[in-house]
């Protein structure tokens, strides 16, 4: 007999007489003459109430389902006369196929994060964590509808690269060296030796390379994992996270707000209208303010404001603030929160970046100063969004590469895009987790990822 998953056997619009139910015991309760269990296969944040009369030929099994243990019932789905459920399954036998030992780590409801996190191989059975899990796979899956329906092409970009394309000198090194053996030269390890010849790393981002096929199929985007070897222990960063990096030929920096904005709401939209069970949940035992304010950024246009206006009501504010609010400055994380929590109440798109905080491939404005740069800001989190137009002028390219003091020579194939048909365009890179944080009012970037990789940390 094929296999009813929880989610169909739940959304049944008929009794059904033969049903094949495989999955883990969440609890039982044994009664005089029958027990109930309530199952979980993961499929839904909803458990599937089973009944087992004392009379089935399998009832001495009963007493090795015990929480965590998995199980296979075959029965009859019927009406449930039970408060919230619409059906139940009325057992005719069953199997315990993996017995759980007494220590199951997940016995009691109620364990803090903190404990769930050194559980990282058993969370995904919670509610909380099974819910976040699916909703990740949703969105991953609605990322892609996105860009296809608007005739971007998903591009994969490399994971190993030899370019810093951030400039912050953040990467992790990829090498096949002995660190007690590596060869030599002027007291240097000599990379020329190396695997690739040369130094590498684990991709910052595949935006460089996204421009590459971005200036010959006009849309493209790319979803895939990026490393940062920045030691910031915060809520907000992980060293491994997905980023979603499209970028667009004949673009310029409205075009690029306009897209992202649009990006962001079609995947709240898409969200609620998928996973309204799990945002319910979170509703209730995450982030009671959740469903209001992810309607809320569905409602209103984002606010977009300059980073000289933004410095300026940060320098009004009267705030205290950790970190000084100057011109010239990188807005941090209370300051972002501050414009979009307290004074603007919305998301906000901060745009014009004074050049000297920024990347060397972002577009210089007319006024000599300031680029073409775009972050998206919202409640809670802060930076969601980064973008920029693209420096597409060879002679002004090249004199950043001079300012930034990065070799030409590397980036010839960068600036070859420059010499043979350039074109204004334009990009941004959405971080994955930091979007399910928004959807999902997990607070913590730890917490929507399978298995987090922070500082310290790379046990499972
Ligand atoms: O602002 P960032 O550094 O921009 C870029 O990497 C550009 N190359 C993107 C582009 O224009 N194609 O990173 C983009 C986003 C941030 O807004 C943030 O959401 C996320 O990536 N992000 C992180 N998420 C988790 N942990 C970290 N350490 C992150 N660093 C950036
Ligand atoms: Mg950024």
């Amino acid at each position: 007999m094929p296999r009813t998953l929880l989610k169909q056997a739940l959304s049944s619009t008929k009794p059904q007489d033969y049903v094949l139910i495989q999955g883990w015991v969440r609890t039982r309760r044994d009664a005089k003459s029958f027990s109930f269990l309530e199952i979980n296969d993961g499929t839904s944040l909803k458990n599937l109430q089973v009944v087992i009369d004392s009379d089935v030929p399998d009832y001495e099994n009963v007493v090795k389902a015990t929480t965590g243990a998995s199980v296979e019932i075959n029965g009859r789905l019927v009406a449930s006369e039970g408060k919230g459920q619409d059906w139940e399954l009325h057992a005719d036998s069953l199997k315990v196929i993996g017995e759980s030992d007494v220590d199951y780590p997940l016995q009691k409801k109620g364990h803090t994060m903190e404990f769930m996190r050194e559980q990282a191989h058993l969370r995904p059975r919670s509610n909380l964590f099974g819910s976040v899990f699916r909703v990740r796979s949703r969105v991953a899956y609605a990322i892609h509808s996105f860009f296809q329906e608007r005739d971007f092409f998903y591009v994969h970009t490399p994971i190993i690269t030899a370019s810093d394309c951030e400039g912050a000198g953040e990467m992790f090194r990829v090498s096949t060296l002995d660190p007690g053996k590596a060869p030599l030269i002027d007291g240097d390890v000599d990379y020329s030796k190396d695997f690739f010849g040369r130094p590498s790393y684990l991709t910052v981002s595949g935006q460089l390379e996204g421009e590459v096929f971005a200036t010959a199929l006009s849309n493209i985007y790319t979803f895939g994992p990026t490393f940062r070897a920045e030691n910031s222990n915060t809520s907000r960063h992980a060293n491994e996270f997905w980023m979603i990096e499209p970028e667009i030929a004949f673009c310029d920096l409205d075009g690029n707000m306009d897209l992202a904005e649009s990006f962001v709401k079609y995947l709240v939209n898409d969200t609620l209208e998928n996973c309204p069970e799990e945002i319910a949940f979170f509703s209730k035992f995450v982030d009671k303010g959740l469903l209001e304010r992810l309607k809320f950024i569905l409602d209103r246009p984002f606010v977009r404001v300059s980073y000289m206006d933004a410095i300026l009501l940060l320098q009004e504010s009267k705030q205290t603030f950790d970190y000084p609010v100057e011109y010239g400055l990188n807005l941090q994380s209370e300051h972002e929160r501050y414009l979009t929590e307290n004074h603007f109440q919305n998301p906000v798109t901060v745009f014009g970046y004074p050049r000297e905080i920024k990347p060397f491939y972002m577009r210089i404005n007319d006024d000599g100063k300031t680029v073409a740069a775009m972050d998206v800001l919202v409640p809670g989190i802060g930076e969601i969004v980064g973008g920029s137009q693209r420096e597409e002028r060879l002679d002004l390219l090249d004199a950043n590469f001079d300012r930034h003091n990065i070799s030409k020579e590397d980036y010839w194939w960068y600036r070859d895009l420059r010499r043979y048909g350039s074109v204004p365009h334009s990009g941004f890179g959405l971080g994955f987790e930091r979007m399910l944080m928004l959807l999902t009012g997990v607070s913590n970037i730890r917490d929507v990822t399978p298995f987090a990789r922070t500082p310290g940390n790379v046990e499972f």
